[in-house]
């Protein structure tokens, strides 16, 4: 995505500390590639040692890549450990790994339904905690990357519609308890074009025709306006904005703006 006209100019992040969980790949790695681009200092985490080498690599030549997984607290606790030791408190800590799959409940098995509210929900608990000693507080910003499943029931995914209605909650709360040092929010992507999540979620032509014609925007959404939203809530301008998720969906989440293209006779 081309930044040249975002309302964030270089420099904005110079001497933050920016620890990424699930940041090898996808949306989290364009999060973190963002905040380089502003002059943050990055560390991403990721389970592929070598994945995690390579995102670091496209992040910058300072950038850490580390290998852990967020379902393991000790692992999780040592990366975080490694990374404020070697660039200093952590400034701003955003928790995305995530797991998902296409499968109907009757036929879920039990361990594959806790893995993803493994990786997810308790991921995510696991990352905020651990880093909270790390913090530089007052003011780090902890973002949670959560998912519309939070708030809309579909089909398919009782395991990740649970999981990310817990994250959704799971801010609510540490924004109460960690208030004002910390402030702790979220933010929802819609259809992100190009992500490992948009292939699996909507994985023939059918189902991303009909996704896409639901969409109010009437696009898929790039990673970079993910990454734009992460920056807002980390900056000096959302210094009051706690406890919330913020919705970079084009409107997806609102209901089916197809219908909207009979009325004007579009469709
Ligand atoms: P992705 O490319 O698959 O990214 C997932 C990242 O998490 C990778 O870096 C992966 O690296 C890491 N990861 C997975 N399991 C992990 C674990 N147990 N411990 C540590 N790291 C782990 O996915 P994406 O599509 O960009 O999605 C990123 C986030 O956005 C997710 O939270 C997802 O729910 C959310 N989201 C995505 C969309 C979309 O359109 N794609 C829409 C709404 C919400 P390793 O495999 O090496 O561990
Ligand atoms: N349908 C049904 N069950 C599935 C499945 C599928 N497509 N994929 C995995 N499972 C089940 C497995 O069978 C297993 O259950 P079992 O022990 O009862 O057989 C359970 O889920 C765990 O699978 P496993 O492969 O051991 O887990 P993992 O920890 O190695 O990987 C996943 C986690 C399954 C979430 C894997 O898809 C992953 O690593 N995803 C990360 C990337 C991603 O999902 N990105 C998109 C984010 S939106």
């Amino acid at each position: 995505m081309d930044f040249s006209n975002s309302a964030f100019k270089d420099g904005l992040m110079t001497g933050k500390v920016v620890f990424v969980a699930g940041g090898t790949s996808g949306i989290n790695l364009g999060i973190a590639k963002r905040f380089a681009s502003l002059g943050a200092k990055l560390a991403v985490v990721g389970r592929n040692p070598e994945k995690a080498q390579n995102a670091a690599k496209e992040i910058g030549p300072d950038a850490i890549g580390l290998s852990a997984d967020v379902r393991d607290y000790a692992a999780i606790r040592g990366a975080l450990e490694e990374v404020a030791a070697k660039l200093g408190p952590l400034d701003i800590v955003v928790s995305g790994a995530a797991g998902n799959f296409l499968a109907p409940a009757a036929a879920m098995s039990a361990n594959a339904f806790r893995t993803v509210v493994d990786i997810d929900l308790n991921g995510t608990f696991n990352v905020f905690r651990a880093c909270y000693d790390l913090l530089n507080k007052p003011g780090a910003s902890l973002i949670a990357i959560t998912a519309g499943q939070a708030v809309n029931a579909s089909p398919l995914q009782a395991h990740a519609c649970a999981a990310k209605a817990g994250i959704n909650h799971l801010i609510r709360v540490l924004a109460m308890e960690w208030g004002p040092e910390v402030r702790v929010n979220g933010i929802s992507p819609g259809p992100i074009e190009g992500t490992e999540g948009m292939a699996r979620l909507a994985p023939s032509d059918d189902t991303r025709e009909a996704y896409y014609a639901r969409i109010p925007m009437r696009r898929w959404g790039e990673i970079g306006e993910v990454a734009e939203a992460a920056v807002f809530l980390s900056s000096p301008s959302a210094v009051y904005v706690t406890g919330t998720v913020l919705d970079v969906d084009g409107g997806s989440q609102l209901g089916d703006a197809s219908k909207n293209d009979v009325e004007k006779g579009m469709a």
